[in-house]
């Protein structure tokens, strides 16, 4: 399957009847309160700049009001920007014709919400070949699709069950079969997990990484929590008061928080989940010793490996299984327990 990044450009959103009056002066630095206060408009979205990475999750969180919502949006153009681009393939979608966006929406792009958003008198089969329909697809394709993503979302046996005969997990599961029966390129989740429960909602999470180490679709993934954003994101951008505080994959963020902000946030997370053996590695003196564990591998992994191997040695190797580095179980432990490179630099 050919996929496709986005790339969101100098992108600004002022709410408002003359947003467009005050972009110069958000660009000069007035911020959210004062530009509420001054001229009664909402900064939405300042000068963001993310490329989402093609085939990738991309996780964009931030607490309530911080934007997010408004962003996503702005990727299947629910809303027109004040100033910027979001290029598509090259394309501006801001800038769209309306056939063309049309055809963006119905085609490239699927959406899934918290709200599960199922059309209660339609049992899953019928909401999952909702879109398709829409499409103009024949009834018997249609549904021959639909049944295949009922399946492998897990729901194979419910296909003519009603929403309000299901759990929420197991409606997100529709939500996700519907998205997935379009066949878009981009999928748009605007916390669509968080309203469930947490054993449910990293059940979804596994669900959708599955899925994407085969579908590798263009995932732009909200959230509030870091421990989600961390599991999915290939990349992650986190917003505050409309604007990108930091972006980068999750190692990077939570060995160097960029801020107070981002240290508090990232100061609970189990780094052993988060940081890969070769941050950690040791350079090789003489011939690698113990088992090899490959780059990428995170630390409470390479731990778990190295223990039921019964090994306190081990060297990173690359995908070609050529040593890079030397690891050693107490050096990982040391690593999973002590806080983040810049904390250590700045004591
Ligand atoms: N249609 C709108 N009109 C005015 N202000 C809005 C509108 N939509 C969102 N906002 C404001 O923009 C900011 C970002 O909102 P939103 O993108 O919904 O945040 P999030 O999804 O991160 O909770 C908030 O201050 C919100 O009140
Ligand atoms: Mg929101």
């Amino acid at each position: 399957m050919v996929s496709h990044a986005i790339e969101v450009r100098n992108l600004y959103k002022i709410f408002g009847p003359r947003g467009g009056d005050y972009v110069d002066a958000v660009k000069n630095g007035m911020g959210k309160a004062e530009l509420n206060q001054k001229y009664g408009h909402v900064l939405g979205l300042r000068d963001i700049n993310i490329s989402m990475p093609a085939g990738g999750i991309m996780v964009v969180m931030g607490l309530s009001g911080s934007g997010k919502s408004t962003l996503i949006r702005h990727i299947n153009r629910l809303i027109d920007p004040t100033a910027g681009e979001v290029l598509y393939d090259g394309v501006d979608v801001c800038r769209m014709n309306e056939n063309d966006l049309r055809e963006f929406r119905r085609h490239k792009t699927a959406m899934v919400f918290q709200k599960f958003a199922l059309l209660p008198h339609r049992t899953v089969l019928e909401n999952t070949v909702y879109g398709l329909e829409i499409q103009g697809v024949a009834p018997a394709e249609r549904e021959k699709r639909a049944k295949q993503w009922i399946a492998r979302v897990g729901l194979a046996g419910f296909e003519n069950h009603y929403p309000n005969q299901l759990s929420g997990g197991m409606q997100q599961r529709v939500g996700l079969a519907r998205a997935l029966t379009n066949d878009a390129d981009i999928l748009l989740m605007d916390e669509a997990y968080s309203a469930l429960d947490p054993l449910i909602r990293v059940d979804m999470q596994t669900v959708l990484l599955d899925l994407q180490k085969e579908l590798k679709k263009t995932v732009v993934f909200i959230t509030h929590d870091l421990d989600e954003a961390l599991r999915l994101g290939d990349k992650i951008a986190i917003l505050r008061d409309g604007m990108v505080v930091q972006q980068g994959t999750g190692q990077e963020i939570v060995l160097n928080p960029a801020d107070e902000y981002i240290t508090a946030f990232v100061k609970e997370v189990n780094r052993g989940r988060v940081v890969n053996v070769e941050t950690i590695m040791a350079p090789l003196s003489g011939n690698p010793e113990g088992m090899p564990v490959r780059s990428g591998t995170v630390l409470e992994e390479a731990a778990r490996a190295m223990t039921s191997a019964n090994q306190t040695l081990a060297h990173v190797v690359d995908e070609a299984g050529r040593p890079l580095g030397a690891l050693s179980l107490s050096a990982i432990i040391a690593a999973m327990v002590t806080s983040a490179s810049h904390e250590t630099k700045a004591a």
